[in-house]
């Protein structure tokens, strides 16, 4: 069965926006769901903490399989995790659409996103802000979708980390150079000051946790996020 990031290759052009559920209010997931839902959320972001790899724990596949009871959204789940690998299966039955690893991880090899594939879902590989980006260099063939950490993992409502940029700007070079197809995700930070940027520098995902559902108007704010973005497409690269 082909997901839908496969269904969007070649490189489209529509922005998705993908609001991430951390920084929602747990106490009432459903409507906050259905919140971002009705805003023109794209994916939902799963944020995925084991108190190991980043010093914070999250959630796991129980609450996944809740979120997708809730929604027809597509899952992104972002796995912030040591070993993934014992993981993997429970993810994909609770409702997971994507699974990302990150390159950093004990345990993380190609082997890993091979299984992903197995298992039917999309795969992605994160790296952090100080990792270089040969660190992506045993993956490229074996990934759907590159994940650009723009904070340190672990936390929402971070400042975003500039020289992200640039590493976005050097993937999407490489993607297009090659006909690549990957789609580029950047996490952490994101909002309406920084997404017109990260879009133009060839990020094809926005996450966006605290400036969605911390604003006072989430509707509101992933419209103006989205229209920021989709403007760096027709306005000249600054
Ligand atoms: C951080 C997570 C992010 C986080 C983003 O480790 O990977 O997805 O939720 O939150 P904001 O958008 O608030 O930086
Ligand atoms: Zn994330």
């Amino acid at each position: 069965m082909e997901s839908q990031a496969s269904k969007q290759r070649p490189r489209q052009h529509k922005t998705l926006i993908a609001p991430s559920l951390l920084s929602a209010n747990f106490l009432c997931l459903k409507e906050e769901i259905a919140k971002v839902e009705a805003a023109g959320a794209d994916w939902l972001h799963l944020d995925v903490m084991d108190g190991h790899f980043v010093p914070n724990i999250s959630y796991g596949p129980m609450i996944v399989g809740f979120v997708r009871q809730a929604t027809d959204l597509y899952l992104d789940a972002h796995l912030m995790v040591e070993y993934p690998e014992n993981l993997l299966d429970a993810f994909v039955r609770a409702g997971a659409d994507n699974i990302t690893v990150h390159a950093e991880a004990e345990g993380v090899s190609a082997n890993t996103l091979k299984t992903i594939r197995n298992l039917g879902v999309d795969a992605g590989i994160s790296i952090n802000p100080e990792t270089p980006l040969d660190a992506l260099d045993p993956y490229w063939d074996l990934v759907d979708l590159i994940l650009v950490m723009s904070v340190h993992p672990g936390f929402g409502g971070q400042s975003f980390i500039e020289d992200s940029l640039e590493k976005v700007n050097r993937i999407s070079e490489r993607i297009q150079r090659d006909k690549l197809p990957i789609l580029i995700e950047i996490d952490g930070g994101i909002g309406i000051d920084n997404a017109a940027r990260v879009r133009s520098a060839g990020a094809d995902v926005l996450v966006a946790g605290s400036s969605i559902f911390r604003a006072a108007d989430s509707s509101a704010a992933l419209s103006e996020i989205r229209n920021a973005a989709d403007s760096s497409l027709t306005s000249p690269k600054k």
